[in-house]
């Protein structure tokens, strides 16, 4: 049957270069994207480049509505790899609700609800829901996508820095509740990366302050996956483990910028 690898939110950007990291690995890939014609022609495209391993794709919101998790549609999801004889051994939890723009005495309460309930309890629900497969088959691991704001906040994001702090405890509590079972759990923090909206809007990232990093220049979608793909398939003894891939930004205690 081989491995398989099921990664959230891999329409666009990271996912992407997750996907094809461990497609060109070898690993079946279970993938998931929001909306129905993307997830198929990403689907499409995948398939074209990878020929040699099996690849789906999935259209999946993670809420009912803010305040609640479509814990129904996780179930069917894993319900119909079952069904196609796969068994995810790894799950990278990479989609993410970014919560831009989120001011504290703008916004209202389920803004809030919301982005926590994707980023953290639709994250525990596909865990859960993974590791118990997992546990019957002797093992796996779940890599987090997290971010260094869960160290160190930035403005305005008040609602993504507070899930992405909450997912590297669900990350450590995991580890070390899951870890009988020989399912490994562990998060990459990225700092900032180079997506598309770096193309839609270049004056902003020319100057945005995260972008001078130490060693001068922010991630690629290919180094998250890289990082990602360690702890899945070579980091046999390490579990609750935290990698930074972010050029150094976070050690900063403020980024000098070029004259
Ligand atoms: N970009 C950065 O600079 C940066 C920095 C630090 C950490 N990170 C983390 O790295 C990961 C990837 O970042 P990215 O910038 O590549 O992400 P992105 O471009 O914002 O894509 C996020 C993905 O998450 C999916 N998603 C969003 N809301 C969802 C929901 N309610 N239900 C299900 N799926 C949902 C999106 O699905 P659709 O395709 O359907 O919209 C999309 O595929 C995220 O966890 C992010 O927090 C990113």
């Amino acid at each position: 049957m081989g491995k398989t690898v099921l990664i959230t939110g891999a329409c666009i950007n990271t996912g992407v270069a997750i996907v094809e990291k461990f497609a060109s690995e070898g690993y079946n890939v279970v993938f998931t994207g929001r909306n129905m014609e993307k997830v198929h022609a990403k689907e499409k495209e995948y398939r074209e480049s990878f020929p040699n391993v099996e690849i789906f794709g999935y259209h999946i919101d993670s809420l009912i509505d803010e305040r609640t998790v479509d814990e129904a549609s996780v179930e069917k999801l894993f319900a119909d790899i079952d069904a196609r004889g796969l068994l995810a051994d790894t799950l990278v939890l990479n989609a993410a609700d970014q919560g831009l723009g989120m001011k504290v005495f703008e916004n209202p309460l389920t803004d809030m609800m919301k982005v926590i309930n994707t980023n953290v309890v639709w994250n525990f629900c596909l865990s859960e829901h993974a590791a118990r497969r997992m546990k019957e088959n002797g093992g796996g691991n779940i890599v987090f996508v997290n971010s260094n704001t869960a160290y160190r906040a930035i403005p305005d994001r008040v609602a993504y820095v507070a899930s992405k702090g909450g997912q590297l405890g669900l990350m450590r509590a995991l580890a070390l509740d899951l870890g009988k079972y020989n399912i490994r759990v562990n998060a990459v923090l990225p700092g900032m990366i180079k997506t598309d909206r770096w193309e839609k809007n270049p004056d902003f990232y020319a100057n945005v302050p995260s972008r001078f990093t130490p060693i001068g220049d922010v991630a690629v979608g290919e180094d998250i996956a890289d990082a990602v793909y360690y702890f899945a398939a070579h980091a046999r003894n390490t579990t609750g483990a935290e990698l930074v891939v972010d050029g150094g930004n976070t050690i900063q205690l403020y980024p000098i910028i070029p004259e």
